[in-house]
């Protein structure tokens, strides 16, 4: 198959794009290297592709980009591209996040609908806000508390405008706090273990006990992968990681696997963080066959090691 991977040069998405190629697909990689973080980081990102003969990357903005000519020789698309972060939706960035969030899906689905494609869209569990049953099922009222929360959920509710409309496939996928290599660099483990590395105090918001079902990348992938082949066109599927764990219990596996324990500098809880995040996650077992299959420990090391590597071939 021909696969559009947008955000390709982001966390998740060049992993799907490495994970495509490897499978035998072709793949066209869009990203615009939006500042939020260094374009270095993605362009490393992209070093594990840019070489393959089966792959094209296209600098674009989706926002306003001519997408037609992207999307029309593609059998797919999985669309990861977005403004991710919570903490940063607030206030005058907001604009950032309906641009990339919400028009540029609807430019995508627009372009994408012009005949039956399957379209695979980056959820995430923020739509739920706090919610008010563990383990969430992807039938709760999503309620988001921050803003991100509500641009993803957007994003949701257009794709499956275009499914019911159109002869788009849509699925979305809502993933549980991604880890693993790439991470983002403002992301907690990205931060924590960067600070412990560098011999720094980390910095924690809230005192810890705020529990979160992490998801290892390579099961995020995964997720991708069966979602371009199964899955009920217009639903949405919980990818959580299959255990709750509070962020005091990662903060102890770090101190294992870094061989000292963290020194903490906890600060106070921060608006639009939700309190506990735990998937339901029997949908996505019975309709894409997936199950997450890497352990906290084993996929904290895996981040470990690379970012051990990325601080060296940066500095
Ligand atoms: N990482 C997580 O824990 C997590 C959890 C839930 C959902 N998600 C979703 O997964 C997807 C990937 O997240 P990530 O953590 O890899 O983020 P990321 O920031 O590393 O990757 C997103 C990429 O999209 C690109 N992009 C943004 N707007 C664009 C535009 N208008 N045109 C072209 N490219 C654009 C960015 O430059 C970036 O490289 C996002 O949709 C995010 O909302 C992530």
């Amino acid at each position: 198959m021909e696969i559009l991977v947008t955000g390709a040069a982001g966390f998740i998405g060049s992993h799907v794009a490495e994970a495509l190629l490897a499978r035998g697909d072709s793949v066209i990689g869009v990203d615009c290297f939006l500042d939020y973080y260094p374009r270095a980081a993605k362009e490393r990102n992209l070093r594990h592709v840019r070489e393959n003969a089966r792959f094209r990357f296209v600098e674009a903005n989706l926002v306003d980009a001519d997408l037609a000519p992207l999307v029309e020789p593609c059998d797919a698309v999985v669309h990861l591209a977005a403004q991710a972060g919570v903490r940063a939706s607030w206030g005058q960035d907001f604009r950032i996040y309906v641009d990339s969030n919400i028009l540029a899906t609807q430019r995508l689905l627009e372009a994408a609908s012009t005949r039956r494609r399957r379209f695979v869209y980056s959820s995430s569990s923020s739509i739920y806000g706090d919610a008010p049953e563990m383990p969430t099922v992807e039938s709760a009222l999503p309620r988001p508390i921050s803003p991100y929360g509500v641009s993803k959920l957007a994003g949701e509710h257009l794709c499956r405008l275009y499914q019911q409309s159109t002869p788009l496939e849509t699925i979305s996928l809502r993933y549980f706090t991604v880890y693993g290599p790439r991470q983002r660099p403002d992301m907690a483990f990205h931060r924590f273990l960067r600070a412990q590395i560098q011999g720094q105090e980390l910095t924690l918001f809230d005192d810890g006990s705020q529990t979160r079902d992490f998801t290892y990348v390579g099961d995020a992938v995964r997720a991708n992968l069966l979602g371009l082949e199964r899955g009920t066109p217009g639903a949405a599927y919980n990818i959580g990681g299959g255990s709750r764990v509070s962020v005091n219990d990662v903060l102890g596996v770090i101190g294992e696997i870094t061989g000292r324990p963290p020194r903490v500098k906890r600060l106070e809880r921060q608006r639009g963080d939700v309190r506990d995040t735990h998937a339901a996650a029997e949908a996505a077992a019975a309709e894409l066959g997936w199950r997450p299959a890497t352990q906290l420990r084993e996929g904290l090391a895996a981040e470990l090691e690379w970012l051990r590597a990325e601080i060296a071939a940066s500095s």
